[in-house]
C-alpha cells in the first residue's frame, strides 16, 4: 500500500490543479472533437489531453512527483460490510466483512468470478440495496444511516449508473434519453453538452434502435453523466461490445476519472481491464480477497484487448 500524504496544502493546490486542468482539457477535447473524428475520440491532440491530466492527477498526488494517494480524499469507506437474501427458508451470504476504500476521482475494477458479489457490491456502493451489517461512508456520512428519502436523494444526485445493456427508452430519441432525469425531478447539465462529452450529439436525434451497441452505451453514460454525479458505478460496461467500441466505451469511462475527476467504479469479468484502473478490488466468494494499487495505469487506448 502506498503512503497516504493527507497535508491540507496538498489536497487544496490538488483541487486547484484539478479545476484547471479540466478547464482546459475540455475545452480542447470539445474543438478536437469537432474538427476530427467525432466517432473516435482519439486524435492526437486528446491523447496528449489524456497524458496530461494523467501527469497532472500523479504530481498532485505527491509534491516530490511520485504517484500517491496524497492529495485525494477517501470517497466511500466499506467497514465490516455484510449482505445477506434471503428468500423464504432460503439464506444465503452473498457479501461478509467486506472492508474497502475508494478514493475521490479513482477509476475503480472490481473483478471475480460470476457469483463472486460483485454486483452486490455495486449496489451496496450505490444505495440501490441496503448492506444487512456494517458501515457504508459516502463523503464521510453514513448511508447505512440514511432513511428511504434521504438514500433516494443520495441516489439521484450523487450516483450515476451504466448497465450492460444501456436500458435507453426505445421509444425516445438520444437527447431526450438524456433529458429523462430532469423530467424525474434531477438537476442536470445541458443534455446536448452530455452528448458531446461521449462524442455523439450529432446523433442528438436518433432513435436507440437506429444507433450501434457501442453508441447506444455511451448514449446511456451521456445520460448518468448529465446529472454530473460524484459516483459513476458500471456493472459489466462493455458486455455487449466487440473489443474496438469496447474500448472506446472505456476510454470514456477513464476520461470521466482523468479529465473530469469522477470517482468511477466497474465491474467486470475481464481480468485485462485491471491494466487501466488505478485500484483493482478482487472479490471470490463474498469478500475481498485483494487490493491492487496501480502506479501506472495503461490508458484504454492502449489496452491489449
Ligand atoms: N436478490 C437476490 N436474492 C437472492 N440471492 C441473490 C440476490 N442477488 C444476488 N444473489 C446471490 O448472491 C450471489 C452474488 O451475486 P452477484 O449478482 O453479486 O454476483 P456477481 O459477482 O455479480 O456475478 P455475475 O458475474 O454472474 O454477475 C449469487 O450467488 C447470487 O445468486
Ligand atoms: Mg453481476
Amino acid at each position: 500500500m502506498k503512503t497516504i500524504d493527507k497535508s491540507e496544502e496538498v489536497k487544496k493546490n490538488s483541487k486547484e490543479d484539478q479545476t484547471e486542468t479540466q478547464k482546459e482539457t475540455s475545452d480542447k477535447d470539445q474543438k478536437e472533437t469537432r474538427k476530427e473524428n467525432p466517432e473516435r475520440g482519439n486524435t492526437e491532440a486528446q491523447k496528449e489531453t489524456r497524458k496530461e491530466a494523467r501527469d497532472k492527477k500523479k504530481s498532485a498526488g505527491s509534491p516530490s512527483g511520485d504517484s500517491s494517494e496524497a492529495g485525494q480524499e477517501a470517497l466511500i469507506r466499506f467497514e465490516n460490510v455484510g449482505k445477506i437474501y434471503r428468500t423464504g427458508q432460503i439464506v444465503y451470504e452473498a457479501l461478509h466483512n467486506v472492508n474497502l476504500t475508494i478514493m475521490e476521482g479513482e477509476l475503480v475494477v472490481i473483478l471475480g468470478p460470476s457469483g463472486a458479489g460483485k454486483s452486490t457490491l455495486l449496489n451496496l456502493l450505490g444505495g440501490l440495496d441496503g448492506a444487512t451489517s456494517g458501515k457504508i461512508y459516502f463523503g464521510g456520512e453514513d448511508i447505512t444511516s440514511f432513511d428511504d428519502n434521504r438514500l433516494g436523494k443520495f441516489r439521484a444526485v450523487d450516483v450515476g449508473i451504466v448497465f450492460q445493456f444501456y436500458n435507453l427508452v426505445p421509444t425516445l430519441t438520444a437527447i431526450e434519453n438524456v433529458d429523462l432525469m430532469q423530467d424525474l425531478g434531477v438537476k442536470i447539465m445541458d443534455p446536448l453538452k452530455a452528448l458531446e462529452m461521449v462524442g455523439l450529439a450529432d446523433r442528438k436525434d436518433n432513435f436507440p434502435s437506429q444507433m450501434s451497441g457501442g453508441q447506444q452505451q455511451r448514449i446511456s453514460i451521456a445520460r448518468a453523466i448529465a446529472k454530473m454525479p460524484r459516483l459513476l458505478l458500471c456493472d459489466e460496461p462493455t458486455g455487449a461490445l466487440d473489443t474496438n467500441t469496447g474500448k472506446e466505451v472505456l476510454q470514456i469511462l477513464q476520461d470521466q476519472s482523468r479529465v473530469h475527476h469522477k470517482t468511477v467504479v466497474m465491474v467486470t469479468h475481464n481480468a485485462l481491464f485491471a491494466d487501466i484502473a488505478d485500484k483493482v478490488v478482487m472479490v471470490k466468494n463474498g469478500t475481498v480477497v485483494e487490493v491492487i494499487e496501480n502506479e501506472n495505469p495503461l490508458s484504454a487506448e492502449d489496452l491489449n484487448w
